[in-house]
């Protein structure tokens, strides 16, 4: 290898050290924890109903609605139920991994709503 190929190896392995973890960022699995919320107008503009498998992500996530209409996977890892959820709107009380679910969506992954939270919950985007 010449001098040249040896750095742009060098700089090859950088990058991808480097661009990896960016890559990866929407796709890793998030810990957080759910509520429910009435879906009406969302912040991306569509109109849904409770009984319609949606959600908000937080304020951290939200990036000016990157995330519309894009699906997530769900699970409790209590029960090992996996459910899908369409992001439509932006949950402003959220922490960063907190999702907000249509009381549907909540439902589906086996909590009552009286339950109110579920708590630890694993999620990303589909
Ligand atoms: C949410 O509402 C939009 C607009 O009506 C619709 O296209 C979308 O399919 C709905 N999402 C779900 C999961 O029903």
């Amino acid at each position: 290898m010449s001098r040249f190929q040896v750095i742009a190896a060098i700089c090859a392995l950088a990058v991808g050290v480097i661009a990896t973890p960016m890559l990866t960022h929407t796709k890793r699995q998030n810990v957080g924890e759910a509520t429910y919320y009435y879906p009406g107008e969302g912040a991306c503009g569509y109109y849904n109903t409770s009984d319609q498998p949606v959600l908000a992500l937080s304020v951290d996530i939200w990036n000016n609605g990157e995330y519309c209409m894009q699906w997530v996977e769900l699970t409790d890892p209590a029960t090992g139920v996996t459910q899908y959820g369409q992001v439509v709107d932006e949950c402003q009380g959220c922490d960063s991994t907190h999702v907000d679910l249509s009381p549907s969506l909540f439902e589906s992954l086996g909590a009552p709503l009286s339950q109110g939270v579920i708590s630890p919950l694993d999620w990303q985007f589909a």
